[in-house]
């Protein structure tokens, strides 16, 4: 029994961030909050009443390589985890902060498994894998129309769009808007 765990804990290790099942499914990330953060946003696009939060985090070496590129390395995975906003609680009087998990959502770059280069995924209550979206779910038709680098909304990400900016990795679409 020891023998196999210590056999299998370098494979779980290795699959820990981006991993299909066999039937193509999305095993959801488990390691994401120990990703890079690129920013917070309330209420961006999640539909009406008390607006949810969203936090993105990407995969450490997908982050790695944009640094240096300004672009996504094939297998980028990217995560949103959207959490139920409060307020006055504890000390805090007027501001919001962050609760309960609603859902995860998940963006992979894979040209090989996906037609457009880009794989959405979404794992409500504590489902743990999650079948690719089809073009119904709208993911990739918003994704692709209004993000500024590739399918990623990197205008909204700070310390990214500096980066894209420098290394002219912008989508031609998307115009800074100063520029509009
Ligand atoms: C109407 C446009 C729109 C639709 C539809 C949409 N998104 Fe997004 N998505 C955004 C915006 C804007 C952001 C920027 C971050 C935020 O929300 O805070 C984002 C960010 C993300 C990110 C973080 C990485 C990135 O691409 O920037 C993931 C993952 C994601 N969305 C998944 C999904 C999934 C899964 C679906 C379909 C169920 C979906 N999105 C549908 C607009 C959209």
């Amino acid at each position: 029994m020891k023998t196999v765990a210590f056999l299998l804990l370098p494979l779980l290790l290795l699959g820990a961030d981006l991993e299909f099942n066999k039937d193509g499914q999305l095993v959801r990330p488990k390691t994401y909050r120990e990703w890079i953060f690129l920013s917070s946003g309330v209420g961006m696009n999640y539909g009406t009443g008390p607006l949810p939060f969203g936090n993105v985090f990407v995969e450490p070496s997908a982050y790695r390589k944009f640094v240096e590129t300004g672009k996504w390395p094939d297998k980028s995975i990217f995560a949103l985890e959207i959490r139920q906003p409060a307020t006055e609680g504890s000390i805090n009087k007027g501001g919001q902060y962050q609760t309960n998990l609603l859902a995860v959502e998940a963006a992979v770059k894979d040209t090989a498994r996906f037609k457009d280069g880009w794989g959405y995924f979404a794992f409500n209550g504590n489902a743990t894998t999650a079948k690719v979206l089809g073009p119904e779910a709208g993911c990739n038709a918003c994704h692709s129309a209004n993000a500024a680098v590739e399918h990623t909304f990197v205008q909204f990400y700070p310390t990214l769009l500096e980066i894209a900016i420098a290394k002219g990795t912008l989508n031609p679409s998307y115009k800074p808007p100063d520029q509009k």
